[in-house]
């Protein structure tokens, strides 16, 4: 029996080493059928002294098969893995998949632009609700119930007294209310208007409302800050026009131009021949609106403006259609 288990571990290793498949060698020798198998079955006709013995033998001739099989598994896994490696080589140096990359919306790019100028100019931002009560849209405006200027700013109601603000000047009063003067705000955000969508006109939009109260506050500051911005938003060559205006919350008031920047004020497609486009709507806090927020008018006094951010990234980008701006479509955004 002993040279029977030689045999069969000579010629198990033989086969391995021949390259035999390693699955193919471990069920000839060691499976349940398997030649080493047999020979141990027939152990029981073995003498007594003689079974531990070759017990011994068979346990040795087991073991040396298969660490000489566990020996070429991994040889052959680290062959294969070697095969994979040259198979699949990686070249670093070529070069990725261009990802698109999306940018910012030219509302949203306008707005920080806006944030920006007017931080660097000290201002901090506020915010307000969309949705407002009457009163510090219109009321503590020096707007009340039965005056023209609602009419321009008809608006969607929640109820008699709460409604979509159709401006940000509420945030003015707002502001007010809560904080002592020195102010210098400034509050971007969503409106509202029940305006039917056409190529200036918009259910929805942004303004932007700055306010700065203390006490001397001038007109001239007011042209100050207003020009400062506009050459910092339109181009260092932007120059700044009031025209007197109406608005029930400020006196005086204007409506403020800035020279087109595309024809220095020439004339041309984008200012429609006029050389200034039209930009925001500012004037001389209101003393009413003053003492409606608890400041003393005789003390102190300030200024306030409004900007549509719709129509300043339209002027910048010459975008001639507001509804471009909401549609969405990848081909228009792409351009900016
Ligand atoms: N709220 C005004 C508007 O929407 C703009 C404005 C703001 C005018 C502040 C003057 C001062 O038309």
């Amino acid at each position: 029996m002993k040279e029977m288990l030689e045999k069969i571990e000579q010629s198990a290793l033989s086969e391995i080493a021949a390259g035999v498949s390693t699955e193919e060698i471990r069920i000839k020798y060691l499976g349940k059928k398997g030649e080493l198998t047999k020979v141990l079955r027939g152990m029981g006709a073995l003498s007594a002294e003689e079974r531990p013995v070759v017990g011994a033998l068979a346990n040795t001739v087991r073991a040396n098969i298969e660490a000489a099989l566990k020996e070429a598994v991994a040889a052959e896994e680290a062959r294969k893995l070697d095969e994979k490696l040259k198979k699949e080589k990686l070249d670093v140096t070529f070069p990725g998949k261009e990802i698109a990359r999306g940018h910012r919306h030219p509302i949203y790019e306008t707005e920080q632009t806006l944030r920006d100028i007017f931080i660097g100019l000290g201002f901090s931002i506020v915010e307000g609700p969309e949705v407002e009560y009457d009163y510090y849209n219109f009321e503590a405006l020096n707007i009340p119930k039965d005056h023209p200027a609602r009419d321009t700013q008809d608006t969607f109601y929640i109820s008699d007294n709460i409604l979509l603000r159709s401006q940000t000047s509420p945030v003015q009063v707002r502001t007010m209310e809560h904080m002592q003067p020195p102010i210098r705000i400034i509050s971007p955000g969503r409106v509202y208007r029940a305006d039917p969508a056409d190529a200036t006109h918009s259910p929805i939009f942004h303004q932007c409302e700055g306010l700065v109260i203390d006490k001397g506050v001038t007109m001239g500051d007011l042209k100050g800050v207003l020009e400062l911005f506009a050459k910092r938003m339109f181009g260092e060559k932007t120059r700044i026009r009031f025209r007197p205006h109406h608005f029930p919350f400020t006196e005086p008031s204007a409506e403020v131009d800035v020279s087109c920047f595309a024809c220095g004020g020439k004339g041309c497609r984008l200012c429609k021949g006029e050389g200034w486009i039209e930009i925001l709507g500012a004037g001389m806090v209101h003393p009413f609106v003053l003492s409606n927020c608890g400041i003393d008018p005789n003390e102190y006094s300030g200024f306030a403006f409004g900007m549509g951010i719709e129509r300043i990234a339209m002027a910048r980008l010459g975008i001639n259609d507001l509804r471009l701006l909401y549609e969405n479509d990848m081909r228009f955004l792409e351009q900016f």
